[in-house]
């Protein structure tokens, strides 16, 4: 590939940074999506003087405008080889009683603001000889647990967009793979915590009365994740591959614990899986 300059939403932390750090060792020019100019200049002072921070909410049409604005100034004619659809959220509580306008911001961060991006990038994408689109999906989007429903109804979406995506973008030779990783240490983890709580903290009492012991293991199985979670670098070299290599693969599942719940879906029946999942009823 002989251009390599791509975009990389959410870099500010986790793992957008730790793909935009690496693929700016491999010599990309890479732009940083942040929120936070603050988090643009961290990044810099971990990265070679090619990486450029940039400033990109994925729900903020005015900001992707001119994140792509600035962009297209910057590569000319050659325009983009990569987009990596990283930025993400989690919102965890019963579907019963959480807000659907929470559900509603999970999909704005999650689903619509990756296609905005990913619409909005095309044109670059399609400058460059060999366009490539990275979605950072989850092996949540694979199989749906109990109290993560939004995260994972998002990654569904994302899993469904990405895949009509392919087919409809392959007839120029821009592909489309998707990233499905299992537990990353990340600040997603902690995020959660204190944004589900604040959440949580505010369901009526019904909630409780009905959800309150699965409730109050939210923040520990949280934690847990975290603790069990492989380093950020894995999902990194597979986004690296992804971008790189002459024929991407359509899926990158990370981690034993993805391959381990992707192969549990795909092949225990639906009874079963319910019954291991969450017992008797
Ligand atoms: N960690 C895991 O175990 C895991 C597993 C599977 C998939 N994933 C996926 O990996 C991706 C990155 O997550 P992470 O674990 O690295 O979490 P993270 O450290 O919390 O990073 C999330 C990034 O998304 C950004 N972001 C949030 N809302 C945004 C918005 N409206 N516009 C633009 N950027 C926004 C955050 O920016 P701010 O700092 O400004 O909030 C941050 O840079 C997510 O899509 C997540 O679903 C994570």
């Amino acid at each position: 590939m002989t251009n390599k300059t791509i975009l990389i939403t959410g870099a500010s932390t986790g793992i957008g940074k730790c793909c935009a750090l690496h693929l700016d060792q491999q010599g990309f020019k890479v732009f940083a999506g942040v929120r936070k100019l603050a988090d643009g200049e961290a990044l810099q002072n971990e990265a070679s003087a090619s990486l450029q921070p940039i400033l990109v909410d994925v729900t903020d049409t005015a900001s992707i405008k001119q994140a792509v604005e600035t962009i297209t100034a910057e590569v000319g004619v050659t325009g983009l080889s990569g987009l990596v659809n990283n930025a993400g959220i989690a919102v965890a509580g019963p579907l019963e009683f959480l807000p659907v306008d929470e559900i509603r911001h999970q999909f704005e961060v999650n689903v619509f603001g990756q296609l905005a991006v990913t619409q909005a990038c095309l044109p670059l994408l399609r400058q460059s000889t060999n366009g490539r689109i990275v979605n950072m999906s989850s092996m949540s989007g694979k199989i749906a647990l109990p109290f993560v429903g939004p995260y994972s109804a998002s990654k569904f979406a994302l899993e469904a967009f990405s895949d009509s995506m392919r087919l409809e973008l392959r007839r120029w030779g821009i592909t489309v793979s998707i990233i499905e990783p299992g537990a990353i240490k990340t600040p997603i983890w902690q995020k959660t915590v204190k944004s589900g709580m604040e959440i949580l903290n505010k369901l009526p009492p019904k909630a409780y009365e009905f959800y309150g012991s699965a409730i109050k293991k939210v923040p520990q199985i949280l934690e847990n994740g975290n603790d069990r979670g492989i380093p950020p670098e894995k999902v990194a070299l597979a986004v690296a591959h992804a971008l790189t290599t002459p024929t991407p693969k359509v899926r990158y599942i990370v981690g034993n614990d993805a391959r381990f719940a992707i192969g549990f879906a795909w092949l225990t029946p639906y009874r079963l899986r319910d019954w291991l999942v969450s017992g008797r009823r």
